[in-house]
Formats: C-alpha cells, sequence, structure tokens
C-alpha cells in the first residue's frame, strides 16, 4: 500500500505531546520552536482533550489541529459557544496524503458533539478550508494613515486622556475592558478572549519589545484601548512603521481620540492599521480623507456553521418574509436539509426551499458580509425561487460591518 491509500487515524494527544505539536505548526510555518519561556506562555491556550494528531511515517507525529473554545457575537448582539481552530499544520514531508483532511473532519465532529454551533480560524491561504464547508464571514482593510494627519473640527471626541500602561498593569486591565466593549458593541464577529488568549498575546517575545499598550479614559472611565508595535526600517528614525495591533473603544469619539493619539506617535513615518473592520470611518475623521488609504482587502473570519439550524436560531433577522434555505453539508450531514431563515412561525418549514447553498456560501452571508444577491449572482447560491432574494438581502442584513479584531 502506498502512503496515500493508507486511512489516517486521527488521535486526540496528551499533555506530554502538546509541545511536539506546537514545534511541528512552527515549523509548517517555516518558524523554529519556541523557547522554554515562551512555551510556559503558550501551554494555557491549549484545553486539554482539545489538539489532535496524526502519526506518520515510523509513527512520527505528522500532522496537528487544535481548537480552544470561545463565543462568537452573532447578528443581533447574542452569542453562540465556537470552537477556535488554529496550530494547524502537517510535516512538508507528509503533506497531501489526507492528513489535513482527516484532521478537519474528526475536529468537526468533536465540535458538534461539544455542543459548540460553529467554528472559526483564520487561514494562511484561501484555498484550503472551504472544502470542509468554512467560508469567508468577514473581511478587513488594512489601513495606512500619515503621522500627523489633522482631524476634522467637528470630528467627535470625548475630551478625555489616552495613558500608556504596562504589561502588568494591561493584563490586569484589558481582559475585563474588551469583554465589556464586546458586549456593548454587539458587532457580529466579535469573539470571546480566553485567558490563554490574553496570556500570549500581552507577553511578546523580546524582539517585539518596541510596543505600546494605551487606555483611553472618558468621562465615565476607562473606554478603550490600542496596543502597537514600532519597526524601524533603515538606519535613523526616517522610516519608522507604526502598526496598531488592537484599537478599540466604546464610542465613536473615544474611537476618534485614540486615533488621535496614534497618529500623533512622534518619530513615526507611517501608521499601518492591518484588518481593520469595512466600516471603520478613519477616513471620515481626517480633514484630507485621503490621508487615509486602503492598501489591501483580505478575509479575516473564516466561519464553519457546524449546528446550523441552532446557528439560525440565535441570530436577528431583518424585517422580511421568511425564506427556505436548502442547505448542502458533506461532512456534518445533520445540516443537510431545508431550513428556515427568519421568524419561523410565519411559514411552512416543510415546503420546498426557495434558495440553495453549500453550508460554506451560508456561512459567508451568516454575519452579513455577503448579500445573498451576490451570492447568487456569483454562483455561490442558487435561487428557485428569484422572488426570494430580495427577501434573503433583507433579512440578513446588518447594520454594521461584522468584524472579528482578534487574530489567533
Ligand atoms: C495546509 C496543510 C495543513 C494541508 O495539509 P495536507 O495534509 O497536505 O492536506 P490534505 O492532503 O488533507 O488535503 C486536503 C485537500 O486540500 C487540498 N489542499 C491542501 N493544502 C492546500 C493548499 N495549500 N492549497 C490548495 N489546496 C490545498 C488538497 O489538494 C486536498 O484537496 P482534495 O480535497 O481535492 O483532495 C499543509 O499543507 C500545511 O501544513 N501547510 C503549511 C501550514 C499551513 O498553512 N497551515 C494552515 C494554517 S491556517
Amino acid at each position: 500500500m502506498t502512503p496515500s491509500t493508507i486511512t489516517p487515524q486521527v488521535r486526540v494527544l496528551d499533555a506530554g505531546e502538546l509541545r511536539a505539536s506546537h514545534t511541528l505548526f512552527g515549523h509548517s510555518l517555516h518558524a523554529g520552536p519556541v523557547d522554554d519561556e515562551r512555551w510556559s506562555r503558550t501551554t494555557a491556550l491549549y484545553e486539554p482533550g482539545r489538539t489532535l494528531g496524526v502519526d506518520g511515517d515510523g509513527g512520527v507525529l505528522a500532522g496537528t489541529a487544535m481548537s480552544f473554545g470561545s463565543r462568537l457575537t452573532v447578528p443581533g448582539g447574542g452569542s453562540v459557544p465556537m470552537a477556535a481552530v488554529t496550530r494547524v499544520g502537517v510535516r512538508a514531508d507528509h503533506t497531501r496524503r489526507g492528513l489535513l483532511r482527516a484532521l478537519m473532519t474528526a475536529q468537526l465532529r468533536d465540535t458538534a458533539e461539544r455542543g459548540e454551533v460553529a467554528a472559526t480560524l483564520r487561514a494562511t491561504e484561501a484555498r484550503i478550508y472551504g472544502r470542509f464547508g468554512y467560508g469567508v464571514a468577514s473581511r478587513g482593510r488594512d489601513l495606512t494613515v500619515q503621522p500627523g494627519a489633522t482631524f476634522r473640527p467637528d470630528a467627535p471626541t470625548t475630551g478625555g486622556r489616552v495613558r500608556m500602561v504596562t504589561v502588568d498593569e494591561a493584563t490586569t486591565l484589558l481582559p475585563a475592558l474588551a469583554a465589556g466593549l464586546r458586549s456593548r458593541s454587539a458587532r457580529p464577529g466579535a469573539i470571546e478572549r480566553t485567558p490563554g488568549w490574553w496570556e500570549l498575546s500581552l507577553h511578546r517575545p523580546a524582539a517585539d519589545a518596541a510596543r505600546g499598550l494605551a487606555v483611553h479614559t472618558g468621562p465615565d472611565g476607562d473606554d478603550g484601548f490600542a496596543t502597537w508595535t514600532v519597526t524601524h526600517q533603515g538606519p535613523g528614525f526616517a522610516a519608522n512603521e507604526l502598526r496598531v495591533g488592537d484599537l478599540h473603544a466604546a464610542s465613536p469619539a473615544a474611537e476618534a481620540d485614540l486615533w488621535r493619539f496614534l497618529t500623533g506617535v512622534d518619530l513615526v513615518s507611517t501608521v499601518s492599521a492591518p484588518l481593520r473592520p469595512l466600516d471603520d470611518p478613519l477616513d471620515l475623521l481626517l480633514t484630507d480623507p485621503r490621508a487615509c488609504s486602503t492598501s489591501s482587502l483580505s478575509d479575516e473570519t473564516w466561519l464553519r456553521l457546524v449546528d446550523v439550524p441552532a446557528a439560525l436560531a440565535a441570530r436577528s433577522w431583518g424585517d422580511a418574509a421568511p425564506v427556505r434555505i436548502g442547505v448542502r453539508d458533506a461532512l456534518l450531514p445533520a445540516n443537510d436539509g431545508v431550513h428556515v431563515a427568519g421568524d419561523k412561525g410565519a411559514t411552512d418549514p416543510a415546503g420546498p426551499a426557495e434558495l440553495e447553498c453549500d453550508v460554506s456560501g451560508l456561512a459567508m452571508a451568516y454575519l452579513g458580509d455577503r448579500r445573498p444577491s451576490e451570492l447568487v449572482a456569483s454562483g455561490w447560491w442558487t435561487a428557485h425561487d428569484p422572488a426570494a432574494v430580495a427577501r434573503a438581502d433583507t433579512l440578513f442584513a446588518t447594520t454594521v460591518s461584522p468584524w472579528s479584531g482578534t487574530f489567533f
């Protein structure tokens, strides 16, 4: 039997194998192993029983994938339990033999058994995960803004102040502040940040030392925060880039105050902010809107709806009559069939599908990123009843762009 004809056996890795799994993942991204200090910060991300592995030739660990438990905010402000999928890698000498397929299949079943309604991930490459039912459900734009850009006189401000904080202070302050902002903003796509995520995120290796952490205080107390790194390109200070990591605030005015602060830091030639929400208002705040440009637009959240009925029941809907959607799901057959989007009581759920799509296509509309009419026009969805398309557009629409704002 050649290696490609053997069905890979997926197993749950035990605690003693997690570091080897992490090293395998790092190698798959062409990174070296982490040192003891970094590993001690990383372990909290690995929850017991959630790291999968596949052994390859000679019993060597050859492929791995893990997830940690989180929650996903859905349109309307509710949230569902979610698996945050990460640390996916296959040894270069074992690729294209079906190891990832075996890992993804086992992980989806495990996620369903845990009662998690969705799984999300960030993809290194866009051609990998669609076949497993994941679809792009939020996108971000990479912003560049000129340092010293002036703000319009009537751009909002709280009149508050920004103070820089240490890592220790941030460890105390930011998790609770971020959780409060997440529930207050109710932006679809936001996810719960776990203690393990914070541990890893706040304690960066020494190479990232030129990092800043700041909290904004408005009239009612702390109401926003920002994190950034400054990279030195070339000699002197002429080409320093300030790269924004986090920028979250309770109000447009607090957000504008944080932007004023970040664009006012000295000895910086470029301020960049990758993967900001599509509706980020920065250009609207500036005297010269061209001082802010979008260098690229890319996928952020890859969403897998694991329990379609529960996901549809959890989100709110726009004001239109419900539609019946036929969903195809090759990996989780419990999702296969006709589902109602909208108020269930207002339609005959046993009727024929008016629209049809793969579960990955449903994910693309679920958080409000893509309109069903776009998805029909581009062949992702099929319209059996053309009159249902406009209703679906109204039902799925959200008032703000979906965005997670959390990399994992
Ligand atoms: C991406 C990766 C995990 C795929 O692992 P793998 O074991 O080779 O994948 P499989 O053999 O199970 O392939 C499953 C399917 O995905 C396709 N596929 C896998 N990797 C792909 C890629 N990078 N680009 C396009 N298609 C890919 C395969 O062709 C196969 O297609 P099929 O369903 O039509 O047969 C592996 O190449 C890897 O470790 N890459 C570097 C690290 C990385 O990018 N990890 C992902 C982090 S989000």
